[in-house]
């Protein structure tokens, strides 16, 4: 999506090798219209697999995913990390480990908004590691409920999520696929000369 790698090259910023700050439109400060395309382009590409729920985590993930349900015309529910005062037993939950905060986040959805019928979009801001799309689609699974797929803002494509996620046959569409971090510049999987 090049208005998408537009803002990343012009708003993003190379903190290392490994990690690209993007606190400028998705992070921190969300840039709403870039955001709703993103959404629009993730409902572009879903809109024949039939969605009946998009699903995301808290927080960064909620700003992609709005417009992607509200195009699909689907509900939008997102996993919290720390359960809620008001959340009871009835839950679905998934432990995620970040390898890169290095601790395990029980991530938590409620039984009533996921069921077997449901045919489900998963969106996140980034895909690393893969860890955070595992425990969702783990969710999805303990609900019965079918993937149809994950819809990714930013693949990191030096680390091995996609790889994961592909291997245990899920689809996986990234707006943006980073093939390097280096030396404050980006590149992209599609600008490698093959
Ligand atoms: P994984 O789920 O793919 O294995 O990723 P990882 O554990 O590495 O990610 C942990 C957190 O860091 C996630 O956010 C993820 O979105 C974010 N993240 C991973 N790589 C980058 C990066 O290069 N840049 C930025 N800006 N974020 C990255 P989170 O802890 O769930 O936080 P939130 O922002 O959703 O609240
Ligand atoms: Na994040
Ligand atoms: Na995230």
């Amino acid at each position: 999506m090049e208005k998408l790698k537009q803002a990343i090259r012009e708003r993003g910023n190379v903190l290392s090798s490994e990690v690209l700050k993007v606190d400028t439109f998705l992070n921190h400060q969300v840039d709403v219209n870039l955001m709703a395309a993103v959404g629009e382009e993730f409902a572009r590409l879903f809109k024949k697999d039939g969605i009946t729920k998009v699903l995301t985590i808290e927080s960064s993930g909620i700003a992609p995913s709005f417009m992607a349900a509200s195009s699909l015309n689907t509900p939008l529910i997102f996993a919290r990390k720390k359960k809620s005062l008001t959340m009871n037993e009835n839950v679905y939950n998934s432990q995620v480990y970040s390898f890169t905060k290095r601790e395990t986040n029980d991530i938590t959805v409620s039984k009533d908004f996921i069921n077997a019928n449901d045919t489900v979009l998963i969106i996140d801001d980034f895909l690393a590691n893969g860890q955070a799309a595992l425990g969702l689609i783990d969710i999805v699974e303990q609900a019965g409920a079918k993937v149809a797929g994950l819809g990714i803002v930013i693949e990191k494509s030096f680390q091995d999520g996609r790889k994961k996620l592909e291997k245990d046959g899920y689809r996986v569409e990234s707006l943006a696929r980073i093939h390097e971090l280096k030396a404050g510049h980006v590149t992209f999987v599609d600008e490698l000369v093959t």
